[in-house]
This record gives C-alpha cells, sequence and structure tokens, in this order.
C-alpha cells in the first residue's frame, strides 16, 4: 500500500506519521494526550479548545488547559473566539508557551461558544478574515484552523473560507465536513474535504467519521487529503492510529485482546490517578462509556465503574471484572490457549 499517510510537514514541524488526534472538550487533557501517544503510531495531538477571552484574565483552570509535557511534542494549542484583539494575544501567549502550533477554533456547535467565536464564525466572513489576519500577523510559529464546512446546508463556506485562511497566511486546515446545525448526526461529507484540497496548495487534513483504518484509506482515496484526524473513534479505541500505522505498512492489523483493553483502561486509569487529576473520578467514569465499547459484557464493566464511589474502587472493579471474564488477564489470549 505504502505512502499512505506516511507525514506532512507544516513548515518546519514534522508530523510523521500524518495521524493527528482531534482536540476533544472534557477528553484530550495532558493524561490522554501522553496515554495515547505512547500507544504509538500519532504524530500529532492538540489541545481541548481554550476560550481567548478566559486566557485575559488566566485562571486555574485556564492554565489547567494549557499545559502539557515535553513527551506530547509536537503539539497543537487551539484557541476559540471572537476578539480579534484578543485572540492575536492568546496566540502570542500559546507561542510563548513554547507549543508547536497555534489553531484556530471554527467548528463548535455549543450554543454558548457559537456566540463567542467557533462555527459561528462562519457567518461573518469579514469578522474572521480580521482574524485571520491578526493572529497571523501576531506569531511566528505555524497557525492553522479546523472548521466544519459551514452553518447550514444553505450555507456551505468550506472553500470560501479555505481560499481565505490561504491568502491570510494560514498553513494548514483540517476540515469536519459537517454543518453546524447538523451537529453529529448524518454523515460527515467527505467530498467537501476533496473539494477543498482541490482549492488549495496549503495542506488539507481530513476529518469525520473515520472509525478504523479501511476509512482512512478510504478517505485518502477520496480526498487526497494529506493527514487524517480522528476524534471519537480515538476515545474508544486508542490503537486506532497504531493499527492505521501497522494496515498502512501491512495491509493488516491487530485487534486488541481482552487483556491488551485490560492493560488499556488500567493504565489510563493509573495515570489519571497517580497525576492527581482534579475530578479524576468523574473522568473514570466518562471513559467507561467509551472503553467499553468492543469489552465483552461491556455494559456490565460500565456499570461497575460508574457506581463506584471513589478512585481506588475503581481500579478494584476494573481488576475483578476482567478476572470474571479471563482466567489470567495477564496474558494474551494466545498464551492462555497454549
Ligand atoms: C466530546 C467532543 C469534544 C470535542 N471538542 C472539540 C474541540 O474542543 N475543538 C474542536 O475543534 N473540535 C472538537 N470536537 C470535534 C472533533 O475534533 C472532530 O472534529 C469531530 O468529532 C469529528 O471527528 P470524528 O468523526 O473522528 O469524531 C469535539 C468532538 C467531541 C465528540
Amino acid at each position: 500500500m505504502g505512502m499512505v499517510f506516511a507525514g506532512l510537514k507544516i513548515r518546519n514541524i514534522h508530523i510523521h506519521p500524518a495521524h493527528i488526534l482531534a482536540p476533544m472538550a472534557g477528553i484530550t487533557d495532558t493524561v490522554f494526550r501522553r496515554f495515547i501517544k505512547r500507544l504509538g503510531g500519532c504524530g500529532l495531538i492538540m489541545t481541548e479548545f481554550v476560550s481567548s477571552e478566559g486566557m485575559i484574565r488566566p485562571n486555574f483552570r485556564t492554565q489547567r488547559y494549557l499545559f502539557y509535557q515535553q513527551e506530547e511534542r509536537p503539539i497543537t494549542a487551539q484557541i476559540f473566539g471572537a476578539d480579534p484583539g484578543h485572540l492575536a494575544d492568546a496566540a502570542r501567549q500559546i507561542e510563548d508557551l513554547g507549543f508547536d502550533i497555534v489553531d484556530l477554533n471554527l467548528g463548535c456547535p455549543a450554543k454558548k461558544v457559537v456566540k463567542c467565536g467557533g462555527s459561528g464564525l462562519l457567518r461573518d466572513l469579514l469578522l474572521l478574515e480580521t482574524i485571520l489576519k491578526a493572529i497571523r500577523a501576531a506569531v511566528k510559529i505555524p497557525f492553522t484552523i479546523k472548521l466544519r464546512s459551514g452553518w447550514s446546508d444553505n450555507e456551505i463556506v468550506a472553500l470560501q473560507v479555505a481560499r481565505m485562511a490561504e491568502e491570510s497566511g494560514v498553513e494548514a486546515l483540517a476540515v469536519h465536513p459537517r454543518t453546524r446545525l447538523q451537529g453529529f448526526s448524518g454523515k460527515a461529507r467527505w467530498e467537501i474535504i476533496q473539494q477543498v484540497k482541490l482549492a488549495v496548495r496549503i495542506p488539507v487534513i481530513g476529518n469525520g467519521d473515520v472509525f478504523k483504518p479501511e476509512d482512512a484509506l478510504a478517505l485518502q482515496k477520496q480526498t487526497g487529503c494529506d493527514a487524517v484526524m480522528i476524534g471519537r473513534a480515538a476515545a474508544s479505541n486508542p490503537w486506532i492510529f497504531r493499527q492505521m500505522a501497522e494496515f498502512f505498512a501491512a495491509g493488516t492489523y491487530r485487534e486488541p485482546t481482552d487483556s491488551d483493553r485490560y492493560e488499556m483502561i488500567r493504565t489510563y486509569y493509573s495515570m489519571l490517578v497517580a497525576e492527581e487529576i482534579p475530578g479524576a473520578i468523574g473522568k473514570m467514569k466518562q471513559f467507561a462509556s467509551w472503553f467499553t465499547h468492543g469489552v465483552r459484557n461491556g455494559t456490565e464493566l460500565r456499570r461497575q465503574v460508574q457506581s463506584a464511589k471513589e478512585t481506588g474502587e475503581v481500579i478494584d472493579r476494573v481488576d475483578a471484572f476482567f478476572a470474571s471474564i479471563s482466567p489470567n488477564p495477564g496474558k494474551t489470549e494466545a498464551a492462555v490457549a497454549s
């Protein structure tokens, strides 16, 4: 197969392989990002989106969003907002914090966010152009954007925005081809990614509805995009990046065994506990609904985690659950069988 998403350069930043973890609020914090990177196959990670308004009056929450460790590099910080001056200030702070890339969110459909940026900016292209130029002028590091296709089916602006971005000095763009009104319903319209790819010279990152390596290959074939970005599938199958690398190199990939899943869940939970993440138990419960997809009798595991009262209890219950479905969870299935 060869050379599918082998690598991408955004100016001086090497993304190798060109597999990108999508920003996901509430999910892609520093712990999750390191967890993903350690599993392999992911060339670039991004922070959750951070409010440029919040960054003017730095508080504990904003500082936590912007915390990262060296092993996470290369790393993009994503900001959102609607005030050109404040966004420029925020971008400067991102650069000063040592991030490799600054990204502007043009996709968030949440009502609270739309009023002050996110996909709301797709309805005000004049303001958007001012913002793109202000951020570009404020920083030297590469500047990227991530957009939905438009506000509604009658207002598809992805091509217009892509051209405007390229002219304003944006160095790559990620397209999630759903509209604001669509939310997460229906399908991502990959043909819009292809149209954007044909319209600009800067790298185009395809995003939306990639759930397995075969989907990533189909996305590349259909759109010619330069990189693939994966969101929801990474939360339920954090091996997807490695699976893509295996698939593109060898045409096949390994499915996780029960014991792989056990170790994955335990590793992530142990990282949350070890790093004394505030609200660790809440994160554990939230993740239980993602991670338990694909686990045999996963509903029971989810129920067990979600009714636990403290983090130690969660881990004990995970241990007990996997011990009950597999006589020897420390070994792979093959080793147990032999
Ligand atoms: C829980 C959740 C939180 C998200 N938060 C962000 C965000 O902070 N910034 C952003 O640009 N997109 C955000 N997104 C959108 C994803 O980055 C991505 O564009 C979308 O999920 C489509 O990709 P997928 O089909 O691979 O999930 C979020 C999506 C989900 C499910």
